[in-house]
């Protein structure tokens, strides 16, 4: 008989199905004996009647345990004492096809640590696997958007010869006779390299790494990173208009399918966001914490705004604009990358931003600086210029002006469903004291 999907098998009342799933818990009550069994669509109470040699003990079974992957033929029949919306399976089969030891090693009581052990079996929460539902759905959309638009997936490498954003938070490895390779930070440098060749608009999704000795909620060793470059921009203004129509229609289509499960599972609303999001330059930035008397923290780099201070001003845009998110722009060159561009009648102000959903920063972008004299002077002036050469060299036979970002997926997916936790929206998290399972 052919499998059903659990909610399948619960429109069938009166016929026989067949199941398969795993038990979630086991009672037994004088000569019955409940199982409710779960797979991904939903779950279902299995009532099966104890035979009476086996309630004498004359024959011994094995008990079935939480966890066993279960593979059940039986009858759907109503019965309105039932919680599970008043429907049970009477069994005429019931095969243990992978037992599970008994004693699951985590429960309700079990903490973050011991859920992060024991991934798989927190994952089999119908709340956990949604998360990814849900970001099955956040993908799908964006290349939805990228593909009407006609953009180029690349699939950049990993292994790199020299660092891609900053020296001090890169992985390095052995590398055959070449010595050294890093772990990509980003796919910044080879997103670029697209746009010399001519490609004009391409995406990616994929793994980056950053040796961050960080411990906050929002950062991981190995994350993945969605990252945008489009050519013959005209400033970086072109870059946010272009990605916040991307994420409205990501948003949209979100909201239509997800809205009540989101509502409810994890008491948040999907809103999609009206356009366009508020800007602030970082000089009103400034101005609106002082005015809002935010004191910021000591270890704030000079010019910078702590994340306390991103969340201050979540609060002044929800009431000002009525928006979940704001872009930060002309970011102090002091505090950007040597490859942002800076603007020709301020050098010491880049033509970038980030955007904040939430109080949290969920992507860096920038108009990139593709004049080659101008831009070799820059990575010179940060120590740069000798282990950057071939991306220099990017720049040597004609590129067009261009402007991109990077956003980070599991801060997205964060920020979306509210998680507390960047662990939460990740499936498996890597940090610095992390890198099992
Ligand atoms: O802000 P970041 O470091 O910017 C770049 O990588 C640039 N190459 C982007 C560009 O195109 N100019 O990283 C981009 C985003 C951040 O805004 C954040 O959402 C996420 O990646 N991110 C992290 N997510 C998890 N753990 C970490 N350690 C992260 N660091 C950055
Ligand atoms: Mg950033």
């Amino acid at each position: 008989m052919q499998r059903l999907p659990i909610a399948t098998a619960k429109r069938s009342v009166g016929d026989t199905v067949r199941i398969c799933g795993f038990i979630e818990t086991v009672r037994k009550h004088k000569r019955m004996e409940f199982l409710v069994v779960a797979d991904r669509s939903g779950r279902i109470q299995v009532a099966r009647e104890i035979p009476a040699e086996e309630a004498a003990g004359e024959v011994h079974a094995r008990a079935f345990a939480p966890g066993d992957a279960v593979d059940i033929t039986g009858r759907v029949v109503a019965n309105i004492t039932v919680a599970l919306d008043g429907l049970e399976l009477v069994p005429d089969s019931i095969t243990v096809a992978g037992p599970a030891q008994h004693g699951l090693p985590i429960n309700e009581m079990s903490g973050r640590e011991a859920l992060l052990d024991w991934r798989y079996l927190a994952l089999r929460e119908p709340r956990n696997r949604l998360v990814f539902e849900v970001a099955t759905a956040v993908e799908h959309a964006m290349r939805l958007h990228w593909h009407e638009q006609d953009f180029l997936e690349l699939h950049s490498p990993k292994l790199m010869h020299s660092a891609s954003e900053s020296g001090a938070e890169t992985f390095s490895l052995e590398y055959f006779h070449l010595g050294h390779a890093y772990l990509a930070q980003s796919p910044q440098f080879y997103k670029q390299m697209a746009i010399s060749a001519g490609f004009e608009r391409v995406f990616e999704i994929g793994p980056v790494f950053r040796a961050e000795a960080s411990f906050t909620s929002r950062h991981a060793t190995e994350f993945t990173s969605v990252d945008v470059e489009l050519a013959w921009i005209e400033s970086h203004e072109d870059v946010m208009s272009w990605e916040e129509r991307w994420i409205a229609f990501v948003l949209q289509h979100l909201h239509s399918r997800y809205s009540e499960a989101v509502q409810r599972e994890f008491n948040t609303a999907i809103r999609v966001p009206s356009l366009p999001f508020p800007r602030l330059t970082m000089e009103e930035a400034h101005q609106v914490l002082s005015r809002r008397n935010y004191a910021m923290a000591a270890n704030t780099r000079r010019g910078d705004i702590d994340p306390g201070g991103l969340h201050e001003l979540a609060q002044y845009v929800e009431e000002t604009f009525g928006s979940e998110f704001y872009f930060l722009t002309d970011y102090p060159s002091s505090l950007r990358p040597f490859y942002h561009m800076r603007y020709a009648e301020a050098p010491h102000l880049t033509r970038s931003f980030d955007l904040m959903w939430k109080g949290i920063e969920i992507t860096t972008g920038a108009q990139r600086e593709h004049r080659y004299a101008v831009l070799q002077e820059q990575a010179q002036k940060a120590g740069l210029s000798h282990s950057v050469q071939y991306y220099l060299d990017f720049f040597k036979y004609g590129c067009p002006p261009h402007g991109g970002f990077g956003l980070g997926l599991g801060r997205f997916v964060m920020c979306l469903l509210q998680l507390e936790n960047i662990r939460d929206a990740t499936f498996l998290f890597r940090g610095p004291r992390r890198l099992t399972p």
